[in-house]
């Protein structure tokens, strides 16, 4: 599947309105980004257990939970650092961690509500700990971003998916989801 996320990424941040101002002061949250990201997935881990079905997801294989803990924090992170000032990197890894739940079958009711609560913790720490509204605007975005980036993904992989199965056109494809939109 061929999908040009580094452009992807310049959409979104044109369309969440992501600018210079918010990448330099999120680099210069960074460090405060990682002290008070294992808080977060503590948040995080925490919402998502008292789920029956996303706690059923996190505990299926032995060692899971302990290895999300991790790449939380990397993932929090990297919203400050920007990996390579949000460029080719910062959106291929987003995508791959797109590709990740799809595979995994995690779909938009699961994600969509994680993200609001990084979103509302995050709020919450940045008030606490008196950071300027200018910061938590620019978190904003950048969840936003991500959040974008893995709920494309599992509209792009199943697309491509039905698409190879099939042999269908993306045309044929498209037509045939808006006519059923249409019938619903
Ligand atoms: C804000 C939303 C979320 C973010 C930012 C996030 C972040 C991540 C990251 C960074 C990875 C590692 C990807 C890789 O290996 O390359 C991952 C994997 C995974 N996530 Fe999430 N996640 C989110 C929501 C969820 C939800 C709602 C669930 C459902 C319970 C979930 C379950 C998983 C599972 C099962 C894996 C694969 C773990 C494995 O390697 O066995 N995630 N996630």
């Amino acid at each position: 599947m061929t999908m040009d996320t580094l452009a992807f990424m310049t959409k979104l941040e044109n369309r969440f309105g992501f600018t210079p101002e918010d990448k330099s002061i999120l680099k210069s949250n960074a460090d405060w980004g990682l002290e008070i990201a294992s808080e977060m997935a503590d948040h995080f881990y925490g919402y998502l257990g008292r789920d029956a079905e996303m706690n059923a997801i996190l505990n299926q294989s032995e060692g899971r939970i302990h290895r999300l803990r991790e790449t939380f924090i990397h993932w929090f992170h990297e919203m400050f650092t920007g990996i390579d000032d949000w460029g080719a990197g910062y959106s291929q890894r987003r995508w791959q961690i797109g590709v990740v739940h799809v595979k995994v079958g995690i779909g938009p009711q699961h994600i969509v509500p994680a993200m609001a609560i990084v979103v509302h913790e995050v709020g919450k720490k940045l008030k606490v700990e008196g950071k300027s509204e200018e910061l938590q605007e620019a978190l904003g975005r950048i969840c936003m971003i991500d959040l974008a980036f893995i709920e494309q993904s599992y509209v792009e992989v199943s697309t491509s998916a039905i698409l190879k199965e099939t042999g269908w056109s993306a045309a044929l494809f498209k037509r045939l989801v808006t006519t059923g939109a249409a019938s619903m």
